[in-house]
């Protein structure tokens, strides 16, 4: 009766047992005041001008004249059309508007992709990453099965993202059909040259892989030789999905908006994929609300682009703080240079939890275990830039004057 694949996954999702120990710590110290750069959630508040054209589509939504009811189930022309010039016509990327398909959100539409492929194929991971992409082929019945002591699936193939590679996956030895990248990305805030995207791209199109490329923080590069989308690299539309996000940029983590590009050249079993993702979401999705596509909208705008500009210059100012205190502690950090993340090796040989409750019992501070992200993110953890930036210096302040190993 029941999908047993939900049973083969170990425990809770990431972030939802972290708030579950979270909750239970701040019952039992009712009086610690807690400093959250656990999830990368946001806390800057939206801009002025996104608020200002949401409030216009509020009212809107309000007279009869302008009232909009079901939203087109693949996003407003006017949204499309924004993305298609702005994201990608100006970086030189041949995408069109009716190429973008507007969502809910990133986290959706990468857990939600696995669904127009077949129950059979084989996808690769980098490890660590963020867990919907196992988590979601594991729901589907793809993943095999899951071996406690090594933390991994016996059907994925995972490639290593360690200090020992500098964090960039290699070529896997077995060819995979479906290649998961988060580029910059989550958790270790690392990323790879444009040129080694290339690489990635040519490595698809060579051995017929799909790969889907997550680029749910490319707002936060800062170095000129990273891509900013999978498209500025030769055949990407013959091999590569890409999703993107505003939560990050915008801040619309409470608001939710996303977006996932499907070329239409992108091909596999002579069928196209894009025609595939529309009737997927025509039929399981009623479009993105009207008012957020809107606030979307003004994203783009001159004043919306310089106020997010100014909102991830302040989360990149907590990231190099919090890198800076903490190479100065000791400790030995990567990422938050083209990603809001901060990845640390645990002290000694603490595990990823050990390290995650002594921060929390000793400094009241919550990050989140590398191991959540798989089982090579062991030995690492995680910090946001995303927190105020009183907050974070508070927090390095503890981290700093707490003995934690
Ligand atoms: C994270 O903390 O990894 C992200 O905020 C999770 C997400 O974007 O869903």
């Amino acid at each position: 009766m029941i999908n047993t694949n939900y049973q083969k996954l170990p425990g809770s999702y990431l972030f939802s047992t972290i708030a579950k120990k979270v909750k239970e710590y701040q019952g039992q110290h009712p009086d610690k005041e807690i400093i959250r750069l656990g999830i990368g959630d946001v806390t800057q508040p939206i801009a002025p001008s996104i608020i200002a054209a949401m409030h216009q589509a509020v009212d809107e939504m309000g007279d009869a004249a302008t009232f909009r009811g079901y939203a087109p189930d693949l996003g407003y022309d006017f949204l499309r059309e924004t993305i298609a010039k702005q994201d990608y016509q100006a970086r030189g990327c041949q995408i069109a508007a009716d190429e973008i398909f507007v969502s809910d959100g990133a986290k959706s539409d990468s857990g939600n992709i696995q669904e127009i492929f077949a129950e059979n194929i084989r996808i690769a991971v980098c490890d660590p990453v963020y867990p919907v992409y196992v988590d979601s082929n594991v729901m589907a019945g793809r993943c095999g099965t899951y071996d406690e002591k090594t933390g991994m699936w016996s059907d994925v193939i995972y490639m290593p993202c360690t200090r020992e590679n500098q964090f960039v996956p290699a070529f896997p030895k077995e060819v995979p059909d479906l290649i998961y990248l988060c580029l910059p990305n989550n958790p270790s805030g690392t990323t790879i040259p444009k040129s080694a995207l290339q690489d990635w791209v040519d490595y698809a199109n060579r051995n017929g892989a799909v790969i889907i490329y997550d680029a749910a923080y490319e707002a936060y590069i800062t170095e000129s030789n990273v891509a900013h989308s999978i498209y500025e690299c030769e055949g990407a539309r013959t091999c590569a999905i890409e999703i993107r996000s505003f939560s990050k940029n915008a801040g619309f983590t409470g608001v939710r908006l996303g977006f996932t590009v499907v070329p239409k050249d992108l091909k596999r079993d002579g069928v196209a994929l894009h025609g595939m993702w529309a009737r997927r979401h025509g039929t399981k999705f009623n479009g993105a609300p009207y008012i957020i596509q809107r606030a979307g909208e003004a994203v783009y705008s001159t004043e919306g682009q310089k106020e997010i500009k100014e909102q991830i210059a302040y989360y990149m100012r907590n990231a190099a703080t919090i890198k800076k205190g903490l190479l100065d502690a000791g400790y030995e950090v990567y990422g938050g240079v083209n990603a809001p993340y901060i990845w640390l090796k645990t002290p000694g040989q603490m595990t990823s939890w050990a390290f995650f409750d002594a921060l929390l019992e000793k400094a009241a501070v919550v990050g989140t275990p590398g191991s959540g992200f798989g089982p090579s993110g062991e030995g690492y953890f995680r910090l946001t830039a995303f927190g105020s930036y009183e907050n974070t210096q508070k927090a390095l302040e503890r981290i700093r004057t707490t003995p934690l190993s």
